[in-house]
């Protein structure tokens, strides 16, 4: 990501992108009448640009002292709506935009309100979002344009905020889509064993420790919750735990990151319909962005402990598959009335939650495609999210708001327990059709050991089900920012009631 200080000419790039607000249009003529040749004003004259949000308009610069060939305006909507995020989704759809046009250097104008250290970073995070390639499998005729070359210009005397910036977007956008490329191998590339491979090399080459658990350790463990999904695949599940400890950060707090590492659910004996079951090969979506978020927190330099732990297996049936009726025994003791082998999220998560405070997390939070009931509560936008004490809940909702992670809070009263009584073991795995998300969110409560804790539910937003001008369809990298951004806020916690 280039910063571009100084004269906006000079910027070495082929097309300046330069945003507009809808209220506020016509500044945008002000500046760009002269460089396009009055191209600007006739398109905002003629309402061809308005400024709406996500609206577009590219244009020749006339004016040969630019290095820029064209110029492209972008509407941000009107002024009193404005949020980092819609800076964020500006600049992924330009540059989307751009490569759909074959563009391959774009530099993005931060001026105005675009100029906070806040903004720049969302708009280096948009650029690079835009550069995410879905196309790995394809061979014959297919074209794949990258970008090439992405900037931003900014004004000299911000030149010494916007540097950082602009490098802390990037990497957060790049960890984004590596995440995202996880989401989208399929399940027969990507088995529990290559999963586990993939996670421990993207973390050591981001200098961190990792360790990687087979069945035999598992065993030792006593995860035999972990151990039952995976049993009726003829891949073995694993559990990757992965360490962040930078030498200079306190004991404590240690931010334990949880992250659902289904390699594939078929649902078990309790199988699902064929209808879209090849969606489920993005159910580690939570397990990557854990791993992703991970790398780029240590790359970023965080200032305190962080640990990640992805349990990973293949949700199959199989000759040794779990049976409904059978009873599992956790690693925290807790014993578990599997109604429905097709709830194995919560499973494998719960000897996970326990594992990550056995390694001495003091606060949690874990991330999973763990219900079809939140995509009934809240649609493919927002994630639910759930969790204890309210004040962390709260922190960890402000973060991914502006982190551009939709989320919303649901409850988890207690009532909604009588749902998980077993009546031979300790609770059984599922509640009924009612409250779906909530009781999912309560069983995973049971293995928190009390620690503040809090789990985003991103069943219906890891994979976008339609094209937005921001983000094509596909996997969308769910989570991971509020993850990495999470572990540079530990100064504010100490009343979040951790041990
Ligand atoms: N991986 C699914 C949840 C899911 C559904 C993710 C749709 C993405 C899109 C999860 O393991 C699951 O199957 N949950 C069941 C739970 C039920 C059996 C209690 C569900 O939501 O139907
Ligand atoms: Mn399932
Ligand atoms: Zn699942």
């Amino acid at each position: 990501m280039d910063v571009f200080a100084g004269d906006p000419r000079s910027a070495d790039t082929d097309l300046v992108i330069v945003a507009a607000f809808e209220d506020a249009a016509s500044a945008l003529a002000t500046a760009w009448s002269a460089p396009t040749g009055g191209e600007i004003d006739r398109a905002i004259d003629s309402k061809e640009f308005s400024g709406k949000l996500y609206e577009m308009f590219v244009t020749p610069i006339v004016d040969r002292g630019y290095r820029a060939r064209r110029v492209a305006a972008v509407g941000l909507g009107i002024q009193s709506d404005f949020t980092v995020d819609r800076a964020r989704r500006a600049a992924a759809a330009m540059g989307l935009t751009a490569r759909q046009k074959k563009i391959a250097r774009v530099a993005f104008l931060a001026n105005g309100v675009l100029e906070t250290g806040e903004m720049i970073q969302a708009i280096a995070e948009g650029l690079t979002l835009a550069e995410f390639d879905a196309g790995r499998y394809k061979t014959a005729g297919y074209d794949s344009f990258e970008l090439t070359g992405l900037g931003i210009i900014v004004e000299k005397r911000v030149q010494h905020e916007a540097e950082p910036a602009a490098r802390r977007g990037r990497v957060i956008g790049e960890h984004c889509n590596m995440a995202r490329q996880l989401d989208n191998e399929p399940g027969n590339a990507l088995t529990p064993s290559v999963f586990a491979d993939r996670v421990s090399e993207i973390a050591r080459s981001g200098g961190l420790t990792v360790e990687v658990l087979d069945h035999h350790a598992l065993e030792r463990l006593g995860m035999g919750m972990l151990l039952g999904v995976g049993r009726g695949s003829a891949e073995p599940p694993r559990l990757v735990s992965i360490r962040y400890e930078p030498p200079d950060a306190p004991p404590s707090p240690v931010l334990g990151l949880v992250g659902k590492g289904i390699t594939f659910d078929t649902g078990g004996i309790s199988i699902k319909p064929a209808a879209d079951m090849d969606r489920m090969k993005d159910d580690m979506a939570g397990g990557a962005a854990v791993a992703c978020a991970m790398r780029a927190l240590a790359e970023l330099r965080a200032p305190i402990r962080v640990i990640g732990v992805i349990p990973i297996a293949e949700n199959m049936p199989g000759g040794y598959a779990i049976r409904p009726g059978d009873v599992l025994k956790s690693a925290s003791g807790k014993t578990v009335e599997v109604i429905n082998t097709d709830a194995e999220g919560r499973l494998i998560l719960g000897d996970a939650l326990w594992y990550a405070k056995e390694m001495g997390a003091t606060h949690l939070v874990d991330v999973a495609t763990l219900t079809g009931a939140i995509s009934v509560a809240l649609g493919g936008i927002t994630s639910g999210l759930f969790g204890t004490p309210t004040t962390f809940l709260e922190h960890v909702r402000d973060i991914a708001e502006r982190a551009g992670d939709r989320c919303w809070p649901l409850p988890l009263f207690d009532e909604y327990k009588d749902q998980l009584r077993s009546e031979i073991a300790d609770m059984i795995n599922t509640g009924g059709r009612l409250g779906g998300a909530i009781t999912a969110a309560l069983f995973l409560k049971e293995f928190t050991g009390g620690l503040p804790w809090v789990h985003m539910d991103i069943a219906g937003t890891a994979w976008a089900e339609e094209n937005k001008p921001f983000m094509p369809k596909g996997p969308t990298g769910v989570g991971l920012r509020t993850l990495v951004e999470l572990a540079f806020t530990s100064d504010t916690w100490s009343h979040f009631g951790a041990p």
